[in-house]
């Protein structure tokens, strides 16, 4: 039987733009359907835009400590419109970089709203699209959870509302202490927001290693946030200028007054529409894909999924790497499995955390007394001091008997960019020897990934 194209791809995020291009840089007649715009959560409401904010009040935050490095600078404001323009030419140049990298790869761009008929067969519309195979990546969306009082709309936000915030708001409460929250609530506190994060869990990122979460937090706290853990939002009513939360922390009741209430609870995945049930590809209740095997293989053995629509973690360089074993897969040339036991996780807030691998506690749940410890702080490195922001740690994990690096966490500056050395070592089981052995450049930050490992010795130089 021949099919319209090889590769159907049903969804234009990270994960299938990913496997679009990648299907047919290996010779794949491939079609991406999009109903949105290319570039999906990530590009145009999720990682960049979010990161665009975050340099923005990074610069408001260098001319503030101007005088600090001799740079004296005269009066400054926030410009919001400014800041938005920033991040409209960023995303709009990204987006178009896509459009076009499809385009050179001659990978057909089919707009509107995919619906799967059978097996084989997309319908976009009018038309009939037929594949051999099919990659689901259709993404998630912000999850709302019901509280009385705080429906989405004017001013209670999810992600999307707070990207196109068209001022700074006075107070605002965030509920959820994960990377959304985090993100959000350092970006807003930063340009002058009274931020109040509540968060269900004893501790802010509750997956995060604890004593890199606790330094996170001592640190944005600093920087203006205020947190409240173990309390849950009950519910909310309309007062003059905004809403009075209520929230239940143990056996205390309070409440707190704010002008807007971001909910950063989670993000649910879009299935809606796709007509995963009509083929029998099996989702759960939150709409995942459930069951795709080492391969990204569907319940449907030719249908694919990818990203955020399926169980696995919602992170666009997740949804990367499984493109790639999709796709391989799809052409024949499996190289890789379906891994997720290294990947690293970044919050991109100032200072940024980062990590890969074990926390401690699973290391110690594991290995029990063999676990070893090694930290270096970012308070003795010349370049961290230089450059200012000289805080946080690298904690290096690995175990006795070989020395295998278990898990790294990082709070500090750049640390986003120093964890891939970590994700090496860890997926490739490198000892500490050989982290140690490996010469890194001086000045760097990245001294302190080796300082940090050789601490797991007991024998870093400059501590
Ligand atoms: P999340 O699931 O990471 O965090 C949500 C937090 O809300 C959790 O800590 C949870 O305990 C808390 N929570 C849930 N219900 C609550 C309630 N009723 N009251 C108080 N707290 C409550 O979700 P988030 O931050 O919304 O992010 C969604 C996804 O997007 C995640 O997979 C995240 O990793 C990803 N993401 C990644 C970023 C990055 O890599 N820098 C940036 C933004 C998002």
């Amino acid at each position: 039987m021949s099919y319209d194209v090889d590769v159907a791809v049903i969804g234009g995020g990270p994960g299938g733009y990913y496997a679009a291009i990648k299907a047919a840089q290996m010779g794949a007649k491939v079609a991406l359907v999009e109903k949105n715009k290319v570039g999906g959560t990530c590009l145009n409401v999720g990682c960049i835009p979010t990161k665009v904010l975050l340099s923005c009040v990074s610069v408001l935050d260098s001319v503030k400590e101007g005088a600090d490095f001799g740079v004296n600078v005269g009066d400054y404001s926030v410009d919001v419109a400014g800041i938005q323009k920033r991040k409209a030419g960023v995303v709009n140049g990204l987006v178009g970089g896509v459009a076009a990298l499809l385009k050179k790869n001659k990978v057909e761009l089919i707009e509107g709203l995919g619906t799967l008929a059978d097996k084989n067969t997309v319908v976009i519309g009018d038309r009939k699209l037929t594949a051999k195979n099919i990659i689901l990546a259709t993404g998630s969306e912000p999850a709302v959870i019901p509280i009385p009082g705080l429906e989405i709309g004017g001013n209670v936000w999810t992600s999307n509302e707070a990207l196109a915030f068209e001022k700074v708001p006075a107070s605002m409460v965030i509920i959820g202490a994960g990377a959304i929250g985090l993100e959000f609530g350092y970006t807003f506190a930063r340009l002058g927001c009274e931020v109040t994060v509540v968060e269900f869990m004893p501790q802010i990122l509750p997956a995060a290693d604890t004593e890199t979460a606790k330094e996170l937090q001592k640190h944005l706290k600093k920087a203006g946030m205020k947190f409240m853990l173990s309390a849950q939002v009950t519910s909310a009513e309309d007062i003059e200028g905004g809403k009075r939360v209520h929230i239940k922390a143990g056996e205390k009741e309070k409440t707190v007054d704010c002008e807007v209430v971001l909910m950063a609870v989670g993000r649910k995945a879009v299935k809606n529409g796709l007509g995963l049930e009509e083929v029998g590809v099996k989702f759960d209740e939150r709409g995942r894909i459930v069951e795709t095997n080492e391969y990204m293989q569907t319940s449907v053995p030719n249908i694919y999924a990818i990203g955020d629509v399926t169980t696995g973690p919602m992170l666009a360089h997740v949804a990367w790497s499984e493109a790639i074993v999709a796709v391989d897969h799809i052409m024949g040339q499996p190289k890789f499995k379906k891994d997720y036991s290294t990947i690293p996780a970044c919050v991109y807030t100032h200072p940024e955390q980062a990590s890969v691998g074990m926390t401690e506690a699973q290391a110690r749940e594991k290995y029990g007394d063999d676990v070893v410890i090694g930290k270096f702080g970012f308070g003795h490195n010349g370049k961290a001091l230089g450059m200012g922001g000289a805080v946080g740690f690298i904690k290096v994990i690995s175990e006795k008997k070989y020395g295998a690096v278990l898990g790294c966490h990082m709070v500090g500056p750049h640390v986003t960019d120093l964890i891939t050395e970590m994700a090496v070592a860890k997926r490739n089981e490198l000892t500490v020897d050989e982290v140690i052995a490996t010469i890194h450049p001086h000045p760097t930050l990245a001294e302190v990934v080796q300082e940090a490992t050789m601490d797991t010795l007991g024998c870093a130089i400059h501590k």
